[in-house]
This record gives C-alpha cells, sequence and structure tokens, in this order.
C-alpha cells in the first residue's frame, strides 16, 4: 500500500510502498478515502508523543474509510461500515496518511465512530482533532451566551471550529487574523478580528474592551504572550491553552480560572462535535485538499505556519 511515513525519528516524511496493516484482537483494518492534517503529525515524526512506536512510522491521525476486516473480539464496526476518527492507538506507526490503518475498536487514546449518513468522506476525516479539541477547550473555559471570548490563533484548524462553536453559543468571538483571512473567520462568526501581525494583540483588544472580556483561549504555542492576554480577562473570568502555555502561577491564580487543556473523553466529544457539524449548526472548514503524493511536502512546508481551517488528504 502507499504510505506517508519516516523510517526513523526526525526523518523527513516521504511517500513509501509499505505492507498492508494487520488487525489484531480489538482492532479493525480501514480502508481510508480521507485523512486531514493536524500540527500534532510534524511532531509525532520528530518523536514528540511519549508512546511507543513502530518503523516505518507512518503519519496521520484523522481519517475515514470503510471498515475492511475485524480482528477478534470486534463488538462494533463491522466491514462495510464507514467509520471517522482520531486513529491514535500504541504503538504508533499504522496512521492514516494511507491506503490502510488499523485502528483499536476501544481506543484508550484515540476515537472512532460511524459517519453519519450522506457526511463526505473528507468532511468526516477534517472533524475529529481539531473539532473535538476546539469544542473540549471552549467547555474548559465554561463560555456561555452573552459573553466575549478572545481566540488566539483562530484562524487555523482548532480555531475555525472555535470561532464557530463560541458564536453559536451566542458569545461574542475577537479573534486574531492576519490580513487575507479577517473576513473568511468573520463570515464563521467572529464579531471583530485584530490583526496580530500590526502590534500587540492585547493592546488593541484593550481598546475596544476597556473593561475586559470573560474570557481566552490560547490556541498558539506563544508562552510569552498568555499572561498578556490573561490579564484582559475580567476577575472571575477564565483562560486555557491548548498548548500548555499556561504558566504555573496563572494556573494557581485565584483571580481567573487558568488551565492547560488536556483532551478527556474522545469518543463523546467526536460523537458531539459531529452532532453540530451534521445538522448544520457549523461547517466543516475545510480550505485545502491535497493528494497523498502531495503530503510530505505539504507536511514539510507546514512548519513555516500559515495553516487556515483544515487542509484534507484524498487517499
Ligand atoms: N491539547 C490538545 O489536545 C491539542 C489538540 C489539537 C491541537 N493542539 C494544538 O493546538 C494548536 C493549534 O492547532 P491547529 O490544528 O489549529 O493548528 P494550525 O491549523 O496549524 O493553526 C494554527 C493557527 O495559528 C495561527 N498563529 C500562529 N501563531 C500565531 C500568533 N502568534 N498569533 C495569532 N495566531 C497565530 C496560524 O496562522 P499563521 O501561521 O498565519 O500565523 C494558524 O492559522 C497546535 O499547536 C496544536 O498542536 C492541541
Amino acid at each position: 500500500m502507499r504510505a506517508v511515513a519516516v523510517h526513523k525519528t526526525g526523518d523527513t516524511p516521504e511517500l513509501m510502498e509499505l505492507p498492508v496493516p494487520r488487525p489484531t484482537p480489538g482492532e479493525v483494518l480501514v480502508r481510508l478515502t480521507a485523512a486531514s492534517l493536524n500540527p500534532i503529525d510534524a511532531g509525532i515524526a520528530e518523536g514528540m508523543l511519549p508512546m511507543p512506536q513502530v518503523f516505518p512510522l507512518v503519519l496521520g491521525v484523522d481519517g475515514a474509510g470503510e471498515v475492511v476486516a475485524a480482528g477478534e473480539a470486534v463488538r462494533g464496526p463491522a466491514p462495510g461500515d464507514l467509520v471517522h476518527g482520531q486513529f491514535l492507538r500504541a504503538p504508533l506507526g499504522n496512521g492514516t496518511f494511507a491506503d490502510y490503518a488499523v485502528v483499536t475498536e476501544h481506543p484508550d487514546s484515540g476515537a472512532l465512530q460511524r459517519v453519519p449518513d450522506g457526511m463526505p468522506a473528507d468532511i468526516a476525516a477534517a472533524l475529529p482533532t481539531a473539532g473535538m479539541t476546539a469544542l473540549g477547550a471552549l467547555e474548559a473555559i465554561g463560555l456561555r451566551a452573552g459573553q466575549s471570548v478572545l481566540i488566539v490563533g483562530a484562524t487555523g484548524g482548532v480555531g475555525a471550529f472555535a470561532v464557530q462553536l463560541a458564536t453559536a453559543l451566542g458569545a461574542e468571538v475577537i479573534a486574531t487574523a492576519r490580513p487575507g483571512a479577517d473576513r473568511w473567520i468573520r463570515r464563521l462568526g467572529a464579531a471583530r478580528t485584530v490583526d496580530y501581525t500590526a502590534g500587540d494583540t492585547a493592546e488593541q483588544v484593550r481598546k475596544t474592551h476597556p473593561d475586559g472580556i470573560d474570557a481566552f483561549l490560547d490556541l498558539t504555542r506563544d508562552t510569552a504572550r498568555f499572561g498578556d492576554y490573561a490579564a484582559l480577562v475580567r476577575d472571575g473570568g477564565a483562560a486555557t491553552s491548548v498548548t500548555f502555555t499556561a504558566p504555573p502561577e496563572l494556573v494557581a491564580s485565584e483571580r481567573i480560572a487558568v488551565s492547560n487543556f488536556q483532551m478527556a473523553d474522545k469518543p463523546d466529544l467526536l460523537a458531539r462535535i459531529t452532532a453540530e457539524a451534521a445538522s448544520g449548526r457549523i461547517t466543516v472548514p475545510v480550505q485545502r485538499t491535497i493528494t497523498l503524493d502531495e503530503t510530505p511536502g505539504v507536511l514539510a512546508r507546514s512548519a513555516a505556519g500559515g495553516a487556515r481551517g483544515k487542509t484534507t488528504v484524498r487517499v
């Protein structure tokens, strides 16, 4: 089968011909039709996830496709079922940038479920990691209707989901966006955008919201700025980082509730974010679709930033 993989940690991902993986008891084999990119793909190639690995290590955590075989003791998905999810399993190395991947039926770290009737494969593949993170992180800050929230890093995969979910809740969304991405992010629901390349973001928000904001969601790796943004949050408000940028002294703060978000109960989050998309309450922000052949090059360039919504892979 074709697969985008690395021979060892730190290698540049390349398209390879590899054997089709075999499902062990409790696993299913999926013939993929679509996958989607996430920043964690590059992290896995660099060995950043503290999980056992097998090499060649096939990359890709999000995918959608058809179950073609089930190992012993599989009770749920059956051959012929269309499924999607976050294909994280130990050992890492049977990812979704491939013709086939194996996934556990009851994953301890991923999530797999049937694709809702009529949902296209690329949409199903774009939902899992970014959608679950956006939903979980907004719940972590307890955002409610009528509140204001600053979303920093709003133009990426997680951000494009978070902007829509927060807007659907009835919150006022202030989203960071470079020029060129601002109109798109306002179409997704942001009430206001801040150009983070044109001066201090916190200062710009303070001008429009002199009494502060209710919540802050950090989707960037800009550790140095977390405190500046958290300072905008009114007493009793909340802030969370999905990238562990919240420093311990702020996590201990009694003025506002600060956390470093860690995803829990992924099957529940996947079911609920998929229901949001299936109902049309949010759109799945696919901005670009590439082929498996193009994937190594796009992964290599992703370190330079510039992600807009989700990029999906047609397998
Ligand atoms: N904790 C978890 O469970 C979890 C789960 C999923 C993702 N994550 C993490 O969450 C982060 C976001 O994920 P993603 O999928 O949305 O990534 P992404 O698609 O790569 O998007 C990141 C976005 O942030 C923007 N950005 C970068 N630096 C910025 C800054 N200083 N100010 C404002 N915007 C900035 C980027 O735009 P430009 O490049 O144009 O600046 C890009 O649009 C990643 O670091 C990812 O690893 C964590």
